[in-house]
Order: structure tokens, then sequence, then C-alpha cells
């Protein structure tokens, strides 16, 4: 995969002389899943603002196919064509009446014609699992229902990178399925997905690449099934391990489980465990008595 969208010693400096980002490097690769992990503070929200253009670096630069981004007016316009962001919180994106409103603001603002804009917004909105929705006024949605929305009001821009700040938070456990299945979709049909998040199991269960944030400065950017190497970068970022390379090491310890492949989430380490429960009793056919190794030292 080519690199897409990269960052070059990028400064930034707010209004008020407070740092949002100290000579941030980082390159997203073409087609990848990304995700920006860092504690609060660290810069993740102000990165995904430079990385749509919202904002303007004060050093370093950002280029997109290996040009820097043209911060003039029509440039910003296409740049929003191709780079879609979806903000933490929904009332900061949303401001249409209706859901179907909402999501033909983007479409109609390109000036498409009134059957392309329906096409687009229907398929946005199925896409989403919005389609028996159209109708509503957004003001009556649940906070899991307006992230949908913006999602698909992006989405509906057919863009090339989604950007996507913090898109779990505030989400139950099931809506939080069903959106990294969305994204897990939205990637495998090509799109380039980049999103912020302080959850490292999330990070390090649907990444392919995994940027460390700390101080307004990507420390680290690694494939995620590296991330066990990477134990100090990730101390230093305020991140602990992932719940599942804890458990896989301790099982590894103990000569439950094989050192490799490690599993990225709780789903794969079961699947080892209920291997070996598997292959147990093909050792022993004829017993009743077919327990794991690892449940009969746990009785
Ligand atoms: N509008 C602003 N004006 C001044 N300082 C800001 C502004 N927005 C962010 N900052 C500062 O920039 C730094 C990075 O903030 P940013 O919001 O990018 O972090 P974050 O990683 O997204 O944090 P969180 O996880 O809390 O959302 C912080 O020190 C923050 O206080
Ligand atoms: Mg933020």
């Amino acid at each position: 995969m080519s690199d897409f969208i990269e960052m070059a010693a990028v400064g930034h400096i707010y209004a008020d002389g407070q740092a949002g980002l100290n000579g941030c490097s980082l390159a997203i690769r073409r087609g990848s899943r990304n995700a920006l992990l860092g504690a609060n503070g660290s810069g993740k929200t102000t990165l995904l603002l430079h990385l749509n253009g919202l904002l303007r670096p004060s050093d370093g630069v950002v280029r997109i196919d290996g040009t820097p981004l043209d911060y003039r007016r029509a440039g910003l316009a296409a740049l929003r064509r191709r780079v879609g962001l979806v903000f933490q919180n929904p009332d900061d994106q949303l401001f249409s009446a209706s859901v179907v409103e909402d999501v033909s603001f983007g479409p109609v603002n390109l000036g498409l014609d009134a059957a392309t804009v329906r096409a687009r917004v229907a398929a946005a909105l199925a896409a989403v699992g919005m389609d028996g929705e159209a109708e509503r006024p957004v003001h009556h949605l649940s906070f899991g229902q307006k992230k949908r929305v913006c999602i698909a009001g992006v989405l509906a821009m057919q863009p090339e990178l989604l950007l996507l700040d913090e898109p779990t938070a505030g989400l139950d456990a099931a809506m939080q399925a069903d959106l990294l299945g969305l994204l897990g979709t939205l990637s495998a049909r090509g799109l380039t997905v980049v999103l912020s998040t302080h959850d490292v199991d999330l990070a390090y269960r649907w990444a392919d690449d995994i940027h460390l944030l700390a101080a307004g400065r990507c420390i680290a950017s690694f494939a995620a099934e590296r991330l066990a190497q990477h134990g100090a970068a990730l101390a230093t970022a305020g991140q602990p391990l992932p719940a599942v390379v804890e458990v896989h090491r301790a099982l590894v310890a103990r000569g439950l489980l094989a050192e490799a492949p490690a599993p990225r989430c709780h789903e794969q380490l079961l699947a080892a465990l209920a291997a070996i429960d598997n292959k147990d009793c093909e050792e022993t056919p004829m017993r009743n008595d077919s327990r794991s190794p690892a449940r009969r030292s746990a009785a």
C-alpha cells in the first residue's frame, strides 16, 4: 500500500498559545485502517482537523498524494470531497431538520442532480442502517443514531479518506460492534479509514496501523500485529497493553498456549483455547473426561 496522506513535522499553536501539535510526522497508507491512539490532550482531534484542512499548520506540511495541501478556497473544497471528517459530538455536525435533509446537504452542495443526490443519500443511509429513519427529525434521534447520520452525511460525499474522532465514544457494546463492522466493510471496499481513540483494545483489534500520540507528537507508528514489541512507547503514551495480550502472555508463560500467533481479540483467544480442548479430545478419544489441561489445572 502506498502513502496516501502524510504529515511532516507539523506543529500547531492555538490562538491562546497552547500547542496542539509539536513536530508531528506520520503517514497513512492508501486503503489502510488506522487508529490514532493517545491520552486526553495528546493531539488526536487537532491532528484530524489538519488532515482535512480545517486547521492549518503553524509549522511543517501536510501532503496528500505527495502534494502539499492547498488552503485556498477551491483547494479546500476539493480536499473535503476526498477527505470526510466525522466529529466526536454529533451535535457539532448535524444542523438540518430531518435526517434526509442532513445527509443530502453535502451532495446538494456538490451541485449533483436530484436523482444522483437521492441515490447517494439512500445508499449512505442504508450503509449505516438508518434507511428506515430518513424522515425523522434529527433532534428526536438517540446519540448512536445521530452518530450514524453523521457518518452517512460523510459517506454521501463518497470520500477516499474517512476520518472519525472517537467514533465509539458513547455507544453501547452492540452499537460499537456494528460501527466497527461498518468501518470494516467500508475499508474492504477500498476506503482509507483513520479513527482516534484512547481505547488500546479497540485499536489493537481493529486497526492495520496504530499511530501513538503523546504531547502533540506521533511517537511511534507500527502494524497492530507488532504492538507487543512497542510496550515502552505505549507506556510513554499512557497506554496499557491490550487485555488480550496480557492474558495471552500469562497463558504462554504457563505453557498453555503457543507464543504465536498472538490473538487480536478475546474471540481469537477463546478459539485458541477451544483448539486445545479439541486437540485434547482427539488425543483421548475413548475417555469421558476430555477436559483441557487448562480446565484440569483450574479444577
Ligand atoms: N481550541 C483550542 N484552543 C486552545 N487549545 C486547544 C484547543 N483545542 C485543543 N487545544 C489543546 O491542544 C492540545 C491537544 O488537544 P486535542 O483536543 O487535539 O487532544 P485530544 O487527543 O483530541 O484529546 P481528547 O482525548 O481529550 O479528545 C491540548 O493541550 C488542548 O488543551
Ligand atoms: Mg479529541
